[in-house]
């Protein structure tokens, strides 16, 4: 960990309080101004590892709860865990029956490796949206919720039109525990339309 991490007293905080990263306040605040998730809720985490949003989502409902994610995670009481990259149709498949067929939740804080290159970073997170929505279209119920990491720019705007269209609420939320600076924002999706028109994984 870097010196500008020992600085933060979010990260301070997030240790603190057990969780494993400061990401975990994220969700807190999204949860706390959208109520995504629900007492019995089954929820899917996407792009979970080190697992800071499955620890929340643990506390918030006593549904099943599954985090998947291309590196593994060590494992939290309760916690169904998949190591593999979440657009593979296989672990797709896993997911489905890990959760009982359909969720009433999908979290996604899925990021690429940065490479420095805006531009080029800004279209690979913006793509991995479009996946996480795809999926979304494929295993959440009819008035489940959505929430995806994506990063604002030109791209960022139709995403969030893509989400529109299937989704009856929906909003760009920056975070407060987001870096300053950060281009970051999630896209919070409430009450899905139904399943999408079109074949499984694409819209
Ligand atoms: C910002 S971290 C997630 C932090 C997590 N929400 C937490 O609270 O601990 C982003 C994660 O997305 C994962 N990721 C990126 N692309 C993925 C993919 N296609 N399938 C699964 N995980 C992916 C990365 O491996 C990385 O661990």
């Amino acid at each position: 960990m870097g010196s500008q991490w020992t600085k933060d007293s979010a990260y301070r905080k997030a240790m603190k309080a057990g969780y494993r990263t400061r990401a975990a306040y994220k969700l807190l605040e999204i949860q706390k101004k959208s109520g995504i998730i629900r007492p019995d809720d089954n929820v899917v985490d996407i792009g979970a590892a080190p697992g800071s949003w499955l620890q929340v989502i643990r506390d918030l409902t006593g549904g099943r709860v599954i985090g998947v994610d291309l590196n593994p995670i060590v494992p939290i009481e309760g916690v169904t865990t998949i190591t593999g990259d979440f657009t593979d149709p296989l672990v797709q498949e896993r997911i489905r029956e890990e959760i009982g067929g359909i969720a009433n939740v999908l979290v996604s804080d899925a990021a690429p490796k940065l490479s420095g290159q805006k531009s080029y970073d800004q279209a690979r997170a913006v793509g991995l949206g479009e996946d996480a929505l795809a999926f979304a279209c494929t295993i959440l119920k009819p008035g489940g919720n959505l929430v995806i990491k994506s990063f604002q720019g030109e791209l960022f705007v139709d995403l969030l039109a893509e989400v529109r269209e299937h989704f009856y609420s929906v909003r760009g939320y920056r975070t407060k525990t987001s870096r300053k600076g950060s281009a970051e924002v999630y896209i919070v999706a409430k009450n899905f339309k139904g399943r999408c028109n079109d074949t499984e994984g694409s819209l």
